[in-house]
């Protein structure tokens, strides 16, 4: 059996990753520190939820304690890491931007370490579209060159896509990093516009529409998500002989079996569509509170996922309005509401 140790298993991404994982036959390995950035009581609700799987173990540890991230790869040994635990979110990055660099830097090499020593198959990590930052042309693509992220939350995903891809060179480490966009479904984060439009309307409370709701976002649905990310397990790149060898449209590195692949779902939502589709959803409207534009975000983001479709035959397909409808029937049911 095939074994896989996911970071941040007791997130929003990694709890539907695990599951997916269990469902075909995997044996996770699941680490998280149940940060405190948002309810901590989700994050227990999702760990146990995997734990009814007798193919699901998890440690409770940060990634920056290097002991005991080391000592569970050398106990279990798996095949493949998917590095998801980080600490996310855009806004909270100016608060607090020395978290990132902890958890997103020095925990991040960490496991790259752990990668290395064990020989894995294939490290999969996170990055995220905000390394696109001012970029304007769009859709985004991988071969696009991204050097204007605009916080240091993107920065430090942007400094992880350099890390690895200097670690595959040197060591031969087969590494994948993903480019998520907005991610959104069942069991999301608290800190997120889905979850927050939610409960403001459920609780009739105003929420906050920036840019005075002149944005667009590629929403993708977290099922499609990680299926994605499940299929690119058995995709790890292949060091190319020469630069000539790599296919057009791939972003495998010329010197290291290393590729950067955006999982969106190529749609470009107005971000007034999403709120419109919530709230029919809920059947009330909303009380809207326009506001600016907030420093370090952008007015749209909008994937190439065609990389992603010649590696995997996959395509991210669900459509606004069914992601959302899922999401909210598990808000009502998950607060009773
Ligand atoms: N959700 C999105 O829309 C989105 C978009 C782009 C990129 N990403 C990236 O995807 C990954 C997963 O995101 P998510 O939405 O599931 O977030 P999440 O916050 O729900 O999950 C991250 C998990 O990592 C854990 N964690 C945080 N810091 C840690 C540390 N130092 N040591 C150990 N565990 C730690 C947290 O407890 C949490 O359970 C992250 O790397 C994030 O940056 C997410």
């Amino acid at each position: 059996m095939r074994k896989v140790l996911v970071t941040g298993s007791a997130g929003f991404i990694g709890f539907h990753l695990s599951k997916l994982l269990l469902a075909e036959g995997f044996q996770v390995i699941g680490y998280d520190a149940m940060t405190d950035y948002y309810d901590v009581r989700l994050k227990e609700r999702r760990h146990q939820q995997l734990l009814q799987n007798q193919n699901f173990s998890c440690t409770i540890g940060m990634l920056e304690e290097f002991d005991k991230l080391k000592s569970l790869c050398d106990a279990e040994k798996p095949d493949v890491i998917v590095h998801l635990a980080a600490q996310a979110g855009v806004r909270y990055s100016l608060e607090n931007p020395r978290a990132y660099i902890e958890s997103n830097v020095v925990g991040t090499f960490n496991v790259m370490e752990c990668a290395r020593e064990l020989g894995v198959d294939h490290l999969l990590m996170a990055s995220t579209s905000s390394v696109y930052g001012a970029n304007e042309d769009m859709p985004y693509s991988e071969l696009h060159k991204v050097d204007a992220q605009m916080t240091i939350y993107a920065a430090t995903k942007k400094a992880n896509e350099a890390m690895a891809h200097s670690y595959a060179h040197l060591w031969d480490l087969p590494t994948t990093m993903f480019r998520f966009f907005t991610v959104y479904g069942p069991w999301g984060r608290p800190d997120m516009a889905l979850f927050k439009f939610t409960k403001g309307i459920i609780e009739d409370t105003p929420i906050d529409i920036y840019n005075n709701g002149d944005m667009f976002r590629d929403f993708t649905y977290v099922e499609d998500l990680v299926k994605g990310i499940r299929l690119l397990v058995d995709a790890a790149p292949v060091r190319p002989e020469t630069a000539a060898d790599i296919p057009e449209g791939d972003s495998l590195s010329p010197v290291a079996p290393y590729r950067v692949v955006n999982i969106g779902n190529s749609d470009k939502v107005r971000l007034m569509d999403f709120v419109e589709a919530i709230e029919t959803e809920l059947g009330k409207p909303a009380i809207r509170n326009y506001m600016e534009m907030q420093a370090g975000d952008v007015p749209a983001t909008w994937a190439d996922a065609t990389l992603l479709q010649t590696l995997t035959g996959y395509k991210p397909q669900t459509d606004v309005r069914e992601g959302v409808k899922k999401f909210v029937a598990w808000y009502k049911d998950y607060y009773n509401v």
